[in-house]
């Protein structure tokens, strides 16, 4: 049986049982009125009151996971376990509700949509008393196929940072803590606890960490998940500068740090390199371990007692201790996530290509379509791994197609297997078609009935791409622990091929956490849309958009190239054959890389299409004293439905000895617009996110001269221009 299955075992097993109760006679032990029960002191009186009443087995006991997805109890004092669930985009305690992916989400660039989904899945612990949230993940999209790109935010810190932001902040306000993860330099899933990721500390500043930093000063995250893999030599787990000097010291984060599931591979390391709770057992912070290292003086007990201060601190200020953390008022099937699930999926879907303007389908004209695919059904909401979750109920492409279309449309589900060709396009499992020789004595006629369907029909859509529900060995499997394939999955490529011939009003959906080769293809297919995994809402916004009720609004949150080779990391992202992981390409990643090398990638970063166009004008530039600017600017939607636009806003720094990108996004804003209809909008810039990380000085320092601004609607497209000057010690 496959890991991903054994621990869905395990949790299914964990979550069958209540926390388990004090037993009578202990809790009439437990004293009462002290200070650390009462909720109106400060918190932090509450720790100093609470830390002399533990034992040193206790604060032990209390620093290591129990019983896989909690902590430890003390229930002599009254203290109960705290529950963690997964998963970032569904909590994975039992059914429950699956909203787009997060690399859906940062295609919507909403950020009240990133907090409408945090609240929803606070909500959604809060229904099943859940502590504990952990996720969400902010690593960066490195290469198309890192198996839980799906999961991230995509290329670029910024997006990532303001997503995952606003992500924590509703998380955190249904009392649920959130966890930032995996800390740091997680960016594949190839032999994930074993790689040293080489990565300078510049890179690191400016691309890694800076989403973690946002999220600790802007979000005030309460958690931080220390990543697998080791850091330029030193495992995360035991790294005193990740984790005391920037984290706890330069950040300032008050919360507490755990370890990924068996991530730890220490005990005196990493009691001192700033973990403070090892996940999901004590293997190495255990009292057999820790107490001679302590005796010793090695690991001393004001290291200790900072972790218990920190979890505790956690605890207080969340309120753990002071309410019952399930909440029974809110249904476990919660039908108010429902519309955050849509939304999601309406925003987050990516229409990257439209020739001849087949989108969107008119169901008047419409009267046949065909779908094909094996993931047209059953819905393919979610990938795999510990971000899987299941769904309560989930909507696919076909049902999607079936209930928006109408009663005038036939919509019919060839199957994939139904397909003529002389090459491999079986579904994984079945007989390749190669084996039938339609029209051949003995074989069925060529075409079948359903080939005069996949013809005769008004629009063929055929959904392709990866899967998190399939078998983990399979070829379409994506998700957590292994890196996927760059091609689609076998047999995919040579139906779309066949279909198109057929058909030319043929309609690609994709699902991938990432791009995909596209190169053979992509120019003989009319429309590509990419789903992403959109939750279990996806079937009915995908026909919403197909069928024009939606209009799509979405755009990538990372660059797709013509073909890997053009890609950053190309020959330093790790495969089998190479030996290390070093991030040679620097803080040349996405976008900054394709601008660098004046290379045309297929799909620009920010790039996506809608039923409406825009035009934008009269960028004004506004400075102030401290060299803070705000840009305004006019956004119209020159069509005839409305739509929601992205603009973006890039900033290109004046040229010094140091190699500094081209130009890097700098704001955002979505903006939805009806026909004819224009909006001023404004975006401000803060003076020190003009810098970059000197590692001479170690520190963030802003060039004096003078910054263009470019202001539009992608990466490549940007038509609004103007210009800042810094100076060299501002008001
Ligand atoms: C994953 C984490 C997850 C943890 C608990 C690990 O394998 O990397 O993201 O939170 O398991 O399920």
């Amino acid at each position: 049986m496959d890991s991903s299955k054994v621990r869905y075992l395990i949790l299914s097993f964990v979550w069958m049982f209540p926390i388990t109760p004090i037993p009578a006679q202990e809790k009439d032990a437990i004293p009462s009125g002290q200070i650390y029960q009462d909720a109106s002191q400060p918190v932090e009186a509450r720790i100093d009151d609470l830390l002399p009443r533990l034992t040193l087995e206790e604060k032990i006991n209390l620093i290591g996971g129990g019983a896989y997805m909690q902590t430890h109890a003390v229930s002599r004092l009254g203290i109960p376990e705290f529950r963690m669930t997964d998963g970032p985009f569904g909590v994975r305690a039992g059914p429950s509700r699956v909203y787009a992916c997060g690399l859906a989400l940062a295609a919507s660039w909403d950020i009240d949509q990133a907090r409408k989904v945090g609240v929803a899945l606070g909500r959604d612990c809060r229904a099943r008393g859940i502590n504990i949230l952990l996720a969400p993940g902010m690593n960066l999209y490195r290469a198309p196929f890192s198996g839980r790109n799906f999961e991230y935010f995509g290329e670029d810190p910024l997006l990532t940072g303001e997503l995952g932001c606003a992500y924590i902040q509703g998380v955190q306000s249904q009392g649920v803590a959130a966890t930032m993860k995996h800390f740091v330099a997680n960016e594949q899933e190839f032999n994930r606890r074993g790689l040293n990721s080489e990565v300078d500390e510049r890179t690191l500043r400016e691309l890694y960490l800076k989403p973690f930093e946002m999220a600790v000063k802007k979000a005030g995250v309460w958690c931080a998940m220390d990543s697998y893999n080791p850091l330029n030599g030193t495992h995360t787990t035991e790294s005193d500068w990740l984790n005391n000097q920037v984290l706890k010291g330069e950040w300032e984060f008050k919360g507490l740090v755990m370890s990924d599931w068996k991530a730890a591979v220490s005990t005196l390391a990493t009691a001192n390199g700033g973990l403070d709770l090892e996940m999901p057992s004590p293997k190495f912070l255990n009292s057999q371990a820790l107490q001679p290292l302590i005796n010793a003086g090695q690991v001393t007990q004001a290291t200790l007692d900072d972790k218990v201060r920190r979890i505790f601190r956690v605890v207080f200020s969340m309120g753990w201790m002071d309410r019952p953390q399930l909440d029974n008022s809110i249904p476990k099937d919660d039908p108010q996530n429902d519309q955050v699930a849509l939304d999601g999926a309406r925003e987050g879907i990516v229409l990257l290509k439209n020739s001849g303007n087949i989108l969107p389908l008119n169901p008047m004209n419409v009267k046949k379509v065909v779908v094909l695919g094996p993931n047209a059904d059953p819905a393919v909401a979610v990938g795999g791994g510990s971000a899987h979750a299941n769904y309560t109920h989930a909507v696919s492409v076909f049902q999607g197609l079936k209930d928006v279309a109408g009663p005038n449309v036939d919509v019919i589900r060839v199957p994939w297997s139904i397909l003529p060709t002389g090459t491999d396009i079986a579904a994984p499992g079945k007989t390749p078609l190669a084996s039938t020789t339609y029209g051949a004595e003995g074989n069925p006629p060529f075409p079948p009935a359903s080939i005069d369907d996949i013809k005769s029909a008004d629009v063929a859509v055929i959904c392709v791409g990866y899967n998190g529900q399939s078998a983990r060995t399979g070829p379409d499997w994506e998700g957590e622990d292994k890196d996927r394939a760059y091609d689609l999955p076998p047999g995919q490529v040579a139906m779309i091929e066949a279909v198109v011939k057929l058909n030319p009003h043929t309609v690609v959906i994709l699902n991938a956490g990432g791009s995909v080769a596209t190169a053979g293809w992509i120019g003989d297919v009319p429309v590509l849309l990419d789903a992403f995994y959109p939750g279990q809402a996806g079937g009915t916004a995908l026909a919403e958009i197909l069928f024009g009720k939606v209009n799509p609004s979405g755009k990538l949150p990372f660059s797709w190239e013509k073909r890997w080779e053009d890609c950053a990391a190309y020959g330093n992202f790790p495969t089998e054959a190479s030996k290390g992981n070093d991030y040679k390409e620097g803080v040349f990643l996405g976008y900054r890389w394709f601008d660098r090398k004046g290379i045309e990638p297929l799909f620009p970063f920010g790039f996506g299409l809608s039923y409406t166009t825009f035009a934008y004008s009269n960028l004004e530039l506004q400075s102030s004293p401290s060299g803070d600017f705000t840009a305004t600017f006019t956004v119209q939607n020159n069509g005839t439905v409305p739509g929601a636009e992205i603009a973006q806003l890039y900033v290109a720094p004046p040229s010094t000895g140091v190699p500094r990108p081209m130009h890097e996004l700098k704001g955002f804003v979505r903006t939805a617009l009806q026909p004819g209809e224009s909006k001023q909008v404004g975006i401000t810039v803060a003076r020190e996110d003009l810098g970059y990380w000197d590692p001479a000085t170690k520190k963030w320092t802003v060039t004096p001269g003078q910054y263009q601004i470019e202001v539009g609607s992608s990466s490549r497209d940007l038509g609004l221009k103007g210009s800042v000057t810094q100076v060299e010690k501002p008001n």
